[in-house]
C-alpha cells in the first residue's frame, strides 16, 4: 500500500471512529473541550505561537462570509478527524467561530448545527491541496469582507508556505 493509501486508510478509520465516539460528560464544558482538542496548536483565546498554525482570534470568523469558507472550517482535517461525536464538535467549531472569532463573524450568521458538522466532516480535505485550496477560499472571503485582509498573513512567508513541509520533524 502506497504512504498516500495509508494515510487515507487511516483517516477513513478515523472519521468513523470520530463519528462512532460519544460525546464528553457535559461538565466538560465546550471552551475545555476547544482547550484540549485545539488549543495545543491554535494557543490558548486563539493565538497561536506559531507562524505554522493560523490565529483564530477575531479573524476565523470571516470564513463565514461565504458558504465555502463556511464549509472549509468544518472540513479540515484537525476539525472533521477530532475524536468527539457531531454535537460536540459542533459545539467546539461554534465557540472557535462566535467566540474565539470576536467581531470577525458576520453579523446573522447562523451556529453550525450538529448535522452540518456530521456532514461535512465526512468530506474532510486532504493535506494534498489544502494551502492553495485556502488561498482561493481566503481571496473570495476578502472579496465579500475586505476586512479579512489580514487571513492573508498565514501561508504568506516561506515557513508557512505549506502546512504539510512545515510541520515535519
Ligand atoms: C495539530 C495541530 C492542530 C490542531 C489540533 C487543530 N488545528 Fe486548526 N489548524 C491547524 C493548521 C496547521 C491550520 C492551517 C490549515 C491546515 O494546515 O490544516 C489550521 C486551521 C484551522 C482553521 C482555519 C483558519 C485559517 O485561517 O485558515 C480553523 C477554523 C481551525 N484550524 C480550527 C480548529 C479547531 C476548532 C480545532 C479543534 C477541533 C483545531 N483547529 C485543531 C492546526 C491544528
Amino acid at each position: 500500500m502506497s504512504r498516500l493509501a495509508a494515510a487515507l486508510a487511516l483517516a477513513a478509520g478515523l472519521v468513523a471512529a470520530g463519528a462512532g465516539r460519544a460525546d464528553p460528560p457535559s461538565e466538560i464544558s465546550v471552551k475545555g473541550s476547544f482547550l484540549e482538542r485545539c488549543g495545543g496548536c491554535h494557543g490558548i483565546g486563539g493565538k497561536s505561537a506559531s507562524v505554522l498554525v493560523p490565529d483564530l482570534r477575531d479573524q476565523v470568523g470571516y470564513f463565514l462570509c461565504t458558504p465555502e469558507g463556511r464549509r472549509y472550517v468544518a472540513r479540515l482535517p484537525n476539525v472533521a478527524f477530532s475524536a468527539v461525536g457531531d454535537q460536540r464538535l459542533a459545539d467546539i467549531v461554534n465557540y472557535a467561530v462566535f467566540d474565539v472569532g470576536g467581531a470577525s463573524t458576520p453579523k446573522g450568521a447562523k451556529p453550525y448545527t450538529a448535522a452540518e458538522v456530521g456532514r461535512l466532516r465526512k468530506d474532510p480535505l486532504t493535506v494534498v491541496d489544502l494551502t492553495a485550496q485556502r488561498r482561493r477560499i481566503v481571496e473570495d472571503v476578502i472579496a465579500r469582507c475586505p476586512a479579512a485582509a489580514g487571513l492573508r498573513v498565514y501561508g504568506s512567508s516561506p515557513a508557512s508556505a505549506g502546512p504539510v513541509e512545515g510541520l515535519k520533524p
